[in-house]
């Protein structure tokens, strides 16, 4: 028998050892900041080096922000077929050298045909793959319309001055990395499957070797011809349809002339002395940034130090608490009456975190949307842009899982998204990224899906700060937070900042993700011990962050994400 007064040491020991406060006592482990690339002037920050050196030879010219938005993003439909596409859609956010700020909206959209149990079977079941894998997964695409309509109103320099070297990368080609390798060894099989046939991307490609897309080098001439109605009326339409259809799908060219890109009134918050401009919805992006920011807030989160418990504690209470409002509230705007005043309200959000304490985990099955009296009627790519001119571009583009729906179409050189997974194809039953969603996000024609989108300008002291975001479904929202929190509240370089170790909470499932290897054990028991419950899955990639910062004596500094191939180009 362990004699009492052991067994009351023991337990101390334990607890000590468990506990928060020991934890912060630690003093945190340091190294020398590392800078990224640092420019006098202007700089992109992509997914893909040619990209970025596309978009920032394009303000080298002369162009502007937004010229070199359309030149990045038709870059990365060339250099990385993983997410870049005319195929998709995506989110942008601007602010302007005057302090004009604003966003655009060119998610995809339900085909007319589409209803809202598709995906279901006679028992109300969701079919395996359903929504994800084909042509029935694709949802209207967005990309070209949202560029013309960037062009339209801020483009400086012609379409065909912009997209010139981008139909020169197509044709010359790009080169295969060790990352891309990967990514295409793992689809091969699939891309096989979905288009009935190999395609160009199902080749047995080695790091180094070149690949050149002349179809979409002919798409984009086309399109310089022809402008959007190319896309959406004319032969590239038609091509896309046909192919879309011959494999199942429910597109037709009546969906194509109808699709827009909307102008949105971005969400816009202030954080300390910073102001945060995000995605409205149909992104969640911009509304859950707020919740959880402002649910920080009160907190001295610097004091409990980065990555340290009681910060962990703050932040996913916040994420969990702003993830179960977004499963009930959030939506398309155009179809769904969205409380969006009430959700970013000071007194719901102080109310909201009333629960928490410090002693223990809020269990998730405790946590519904929060009660609102009075209801007001595997892929993504983000790029980050600051011109010479002080004008700055976040956006986010997608074609949702990896290469999409797999569906390629030959015929115009780009894969095509499976975007409709994004809707909630049956309440409560959680979509790819586990996110679960109700009646605000089920199918309707025309509808758009909720995203998580969240490309966002950070001004500080009213002057531009920081432009910033990433792909990674659902963590894409608490990537971007964790990023700004680095700079502001840990006092991180822009690289650093990106680099750091991140985790992720969104409500369900109760667990917090811990980027794999790359926290203390000591530090994951001591949040055990409060009823956290915690996951380092190996696969999970949380967010791949591409941002650039303001620095105090206005020269830029590149954030690119290690976890990618991502490349600063500055000049
Ligand atoms: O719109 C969304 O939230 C998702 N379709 C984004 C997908 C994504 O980020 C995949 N990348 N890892």
């Amino acid at each position: 028998m362990i004699p009492r007064h052991k067994i009351i040491l023991m337990v101390s020991i334990t607890l000590l050892v468990v506990s928060c406060t020991t934890t912060t006592k630690e003093k945190p482990k340091s190294y020398p900041p590392v800078r990224g690339l640092i420019a006098q002037k202007a700089m992109v920050v992509s997914a893909r080096k040619e990209a970025s050196k596309i978009g920032a030879d394009i303000m080298k010219k002369g162009g502007n922000a937004f010229d070199a938005m359309i030149a990045t993003e038709m870059a990365l439909a060339v250099s990385y077929p993983f997410a870049g596409s005319l195929g998709g859609g995506g989110f942008m956010v601007y602010r302007k050298h005057t302090g004009e700020t604003g966003a655009l909206d060119y998610r995809e959209k339900a085909p007319l045909a589409a209803s809202k149990n598709m995906y279901l079977d006679e028992k109300g079941n969701p079919i395996p793959d359903k929504s994800t894998i084909g042509a029935l997964a694709i949802g209207v695409p967005g990309t070209v319309a949202g560029l013309f309509a960037v062009h339209n109103k801020f483009g400086s320099l012609s379409i065909d001055e912009i997209l010139s070297p981008v139909i020169h990368l197509a044709e010359k080609g790009f080169i295969v990395t060790e990352k891309q390798k990967a990514r295409f060894d793992a689809y091969r099989d699939l891309f096989v499957d979905v288009n009935r046939d190999t395609i160009v991307w199902a080749k047995a490609y080695k790091t180094g070797d070149t690949i050149k897309n002349k179809t979409l080098a002919k798409t984009l001439k086309r399109i310089i011809l022809n402008g959007k109605d190319e896309f959406y009326k004319g032969e590239t339409g038609k091509k896309l349809v046909k192919r879309i259809q011959d494999h199942g799908g429910i597109i037709t060219m009546e969906d194509l002339s109808k699709y827009e890109a909307k102008w949105r009134a971005p969400i816009q918050f202030t954080y300390r002395d910073l102001s945060i401009i995000s995605m409205s919805p149909p992104s969640s992006g911009g509304v859950c940034l707020a919740q959880i920011m402002k649910m920080i807030e009160p907190y001295p989160i610097s004091k409990y130090r980065h990555n340290q418990c009681k910060t962990i504690q703050v932040i996913t209470e916040a994420e969990r608490r702003a993830y179960a409002d977004r499963s009930f509230y959030l939506g398309d705007p155009d179809f769904t009456n969205i409380p969006i005043d009430t959700l970013l309200s000071k007194a719901y959000l102080s109310g909201r975190m009333d629960d928490f304490t410090f002693d223990e985990a809020t269990d998730s099955s405790a946590i519904n949307c929060g009660l609102i009296t009075g209801y007001e009627s595997d892929e993504t790519t983000h790029y980050s842009i600051i011109d010479p001119f002080g004008n700055a571009v976040s956006a986010t583009v997608t074609l949702n899982g990896a290469y999409g729906s797999k569906l390629y179409v030959p015929e115009v050189g780009t894969f095509l998204n499976n975007e409709m997974d994004d809707f909630s194809t049956k309440p409560g039953i959680p979509n790819m990224f586990g996110l679960i969603g109700a009646a605000a996000n089920s199918i309707a024609p025309e509808k758009r899906m909720l995203s998580s989108m969240t490309p966002t300008i950070v001004e500080k002291s009213g002057k531009l700060w920081m432009s910033v975001g990433t792909p990674g479904g659902s963590t894409i929202i608490t990537s971007v937070l964790q990023t700004i929190l680095n700079v502001k509240e840990f006092g991180m370089t822009m690289q650093d900042a990106v680099n750091a170790p991140r985790f992720h909470h969104q409500w369900l499932p109760d667990v917090i993700v811990f980027e794999p290897n790359s926290f203390d054990h000591q530090l994951l028991d001591s949040l055990r011990a409060k009823g956290y419950h915690s996951s380092e899955e190996q696969s999970r990639i949380l967010g791949k962050v591409d941002g650039i910062l303001v620095l105090p004596d206005g020269t830029l500094e590149g954030g690119a994400d290690k976890r990618g191939d991502d490349t600063a180009v500055g000049f």
